[in-house]
């Protein structure tokens, strides 16, 4: 029998398919179930490599279904949960808020349900246990960008654009349907942690970037549109100041954190790595046309300013100290040597584009943009 049995929901989109590649590699002697409804957003191609590893299995399924959930938790004699399985897109939210509180929040609440049901069934219980939910910075609310020029400061290596930071402790303040169905469920995770006992453990992660992210994100969808050299839509005045860390850090440190990190606490995950739209917007355009052999920088004029989101947070940026200083977790890439990992990825990888941008994706787009 395998020495764990651990559940990754939301294994066949972006952050989950890094996670579940990295355990099923790292950890033979575990048996990784993959519990993914694949919507436009998972895709199994993005695990071709570890399918028919004997460790591995995928089923299809909506963490929504509270009966599946518990029986495949009996099944696999399942003690251990990474649930990443949401909706993501703030966007998406904006236009359809009623699917993000129930995948979100109803869906994590039928996991924690379900986990709860199952582990009180045992002899032992709790012992041995862990749920672990993936959160987003974004819970937080918006950052001040009270240092627009930016300056230095003793714990980040790249420049910083305010006096604030997320902290573990700040009180949350969501402002988007996504960041809101988010900070819901965070909070019945930890409800069941102090009414039940459950063993869990939270973390909030800054901006993803890397492979096999979806692209209505901003990295992925403005590398194609350089590419293509369709207009690249900037909300507002491309102030807006985010947060970017790698993907596999993040995995790195979902995979340090579901083995040491303490139960009942939170940690934030996050690059050191603040910049705002614009400025990262130019570093796409330029490496873009550097890795097509255009003149460094000749699609500047793509960059389009349109409408801006509505209630778009000015600034994220993550205090992660706590995760470095008690469990040694740092990222691992410089931020340019990302970027360009993550361009020159995009740019050999057009059949997984055209694969994951088919149908659905497209109409949504369209209709997006097309009435900006
Ligand atoms: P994603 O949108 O790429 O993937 C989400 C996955 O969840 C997809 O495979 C989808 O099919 C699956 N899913 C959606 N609804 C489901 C349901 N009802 N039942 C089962 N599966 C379902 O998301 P992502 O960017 O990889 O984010 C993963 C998690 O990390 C989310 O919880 C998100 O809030 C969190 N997070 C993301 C970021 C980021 O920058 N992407 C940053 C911090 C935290
Ligand atoms: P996004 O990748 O959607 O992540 P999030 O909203 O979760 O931070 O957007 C990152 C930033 O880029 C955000 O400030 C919104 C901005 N943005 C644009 O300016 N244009 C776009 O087309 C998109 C998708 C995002």
């Amino acid at each position: 029998m395998a020495s764990r049995s651990i559940i990754i929901t939301g294994g066949a989109g972006f952050i989950g398919s890094h996670v579940v590649r990295l355990f099923v590699k790292k950890y033979p002697e575990y048996r990784i179930i993959n519990l993914d409804k694949l919507t436009y957003a998972g895709n199994l191609d993005n695990l071709k490599d570890i399918q028919d590893c004997p460790n591995y299995r995928f089923v299809k399924g909506d963490i929504c279904d509270y009966e599946m959930v518990r029986a495949l938790m009996a099944e696999e004699h399942v003690d251990g949960i990474i649930h990443l399985a949401a909706e993501t897109h703030v966007d998406r939210s904006i236009v359809d808020p009623f699917e993000f509180a129930r995948t979100n929040v109803m869906g994590t609440l039928a996991l924690l349900q379900a986990a709860r049901q199952y582990w009180e069934s045992l002899p032992e219980r709790y012992e041995g246990k862990l749920f672990y939910h993936i959160s987003t910075d974004e819970v937080y609310g918006a950052l001040e960008l009270d240092c627009p020029d930016g300056r230095d400061c003793g714990f980040s290596a790249h420049k910083v654009y305010g006096t604030e930071f997320f902290r573990e402790e700040n009180k949350y303040n969501p402002h988007s349907p996504y960041s809101a169905a988010k900070a819901s469920s965070d909070h019945f995770v930890r409800a069941f942690h102090d009414t039940y006992g459950m063993p869990v453990v939270v973390t909030n992660c800054s901006n993803n970037y890397g492979p096999y992210q979806f692209p209505e994100k901003l990295i992925p969808l403005f590398i194609i549109n350089i590419r293509h050299r369709k207009p690249l839509p900037v909300y507002g005045k491309g102030q807006n100041v985010r947060d970017w860390l790698y993907v596999e850090d993040h995995a790195r440190a979902i995979d340090l954190i579901f083995h040491e990190g303490k139960v009942a606490e939170t940690y934030n995950i996050g690059g050191f790595n603040e910049w705002k739209n614009i400025d990262l917007i130019k570093v796409l355009v330029s490496t873009v046309d550097r890795l097509l052999g255009r003149a460094e920088g000749e699609d500047m004029g793509l960059i389009t300013y349109v409408t801006d989101r509505a209630g778009h947070d000015l600034r994220y940026a993550i205090d992660s100290r706590k995760l470095r200083d008690e469990l040694g977790w740092h990222p691992s890439l410089q931020f340019e040597e990302g970027i360009e990992k993550t361009v020159r990825w995009y740019l050999d990888h057009q059949d997984w584009l055209d694969n994951v941008t088919s149908g659905e994706y497209q109409k949504y787009y369209d209709k997006m943009y097309n009435n900006r």
